[in-house]
């Protein structure tokens, strides 16, 4: 009953203003004032905190960073290091993924980008799976990079048919990871996104932007959430919607080129995508 008061209070000054008027100018200025403040205010907190805090993101569904890791190791310490592990058990659409991954990066060497073929990295690399049967056949020196020792191990032995390819095994998690300057084709990044927070993800993207040669393109291939992002508590992993992940590839100054979602996964089968990032 506030602007009541304040009729009354201005009522000798504002002779001709009734109640209704008064109190569609008072929420007026009301709607105004709150309009202005909170773009003020949103502004303001995209100027300070990062664009991915906004978002109701990994740090408020991994329940803290050290455990959200910790947990993932000991998930994949019991992997099998086999195709089936790297498949989490659906190793019946290995096969459908890698064709569609072949096409995807045969668009990418032979279309309008003119990628090169002499150094690739493979992210979250497990036992190789995908070095064998996509990198190798077209890269002359292939990397991988994986946080677990015992698929690197295995990898030497899946690999052999290609050893002398094969440049380097890093065995290091891709938050403590940075890939040499300018030394890359294509990084390819492939079922591991989700095991990284906005931030780690964020700065990995930035630190892959540098170690691309001219050219060079970033390939993330994953999961993707139909809305939000949401914790896999099995894996310890988060799948994000593709907004988030367009808006977090953004913020690393690099830009979706083209998009394609894989064919041929079982409906049941949460979306997956492929990113062409540069
Ligand atoms: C689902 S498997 C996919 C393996 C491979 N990209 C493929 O498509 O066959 C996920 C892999 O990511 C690795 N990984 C998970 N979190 C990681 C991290 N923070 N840094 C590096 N590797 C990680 C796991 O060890 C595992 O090898």
């Amino acid at each position: 009953m506030e602007y009541i008061g304040a009729h009354l209070a201005f009522k000798s000054r504002w002779e001709k203003t009734d109640e209704e008027m008064c109190r569609h100018s008072m929420s007026f200025i009301l709607h105004n004032a709150i309009r202005t403040d909170f773009f003020a205010s949103y502004l303001y907190l995209l100027e300070q905190i990062p664009l991915v805090k906004l978002y109701a993101l990994t740090s408020e569904v991994i329940d803290g960073e050290m455990q959200f890791y910790a947990r993932a190791k000991d998930f994949y310490k019991d992997i099998e290091a086999s195709d089936d592990g790297m498949m989490g058990g659906f190793t019946e659409l290995s096969d459908v993924d890698i064709k569609s991954s072949q096409k995807f990066l045969a668009k990418l060497i032979e279309g309008p980008c003119k990628v090169g073929t002499e150094f690739v990295l493979d992210c979250g690399s497990g036992i190789g799976r995908v070095s064998k049967s996509v990198l190798l056949p077209i890269f002359s020196n292939v990397e991988l990079v994986d946080m677990m020792e015992h698929f690197l191990v295995e990898g030497q032995s899946y690999l052999e048919d290609e050893g002398e390819k094969i440049e380097a095994f890093y065995c290091y998690s891709l938050q403590d990871f940075t890939p040499e300057f300018r030394k890359y084709d294509i990084i390819w990044i492939q079922w591991v996104t989700g095991h990284l927070t906005d931030k780690h993800l964020l700065e990995f993207l930035i630190h892959c932007k540098c170690a691309l040669r001219e050219n060079g393109v970033i390939v993330i291939k994953d999961n993707v959430a139909r809305h939000g992002c949401r914790l896999d508590p099995v894996d310890s992993s988060v799948i994000r919607d593709i907004n988030i992940l367009h808006t977090i590839i953004r913020k690393s100054g690099m830009d979706v080129l083209y998009a394609e979602k894989q064919k041929g996964f079982p409906e049941v089968c949460v979306p997956v995508w492929m990113l062409a990032v540069q």
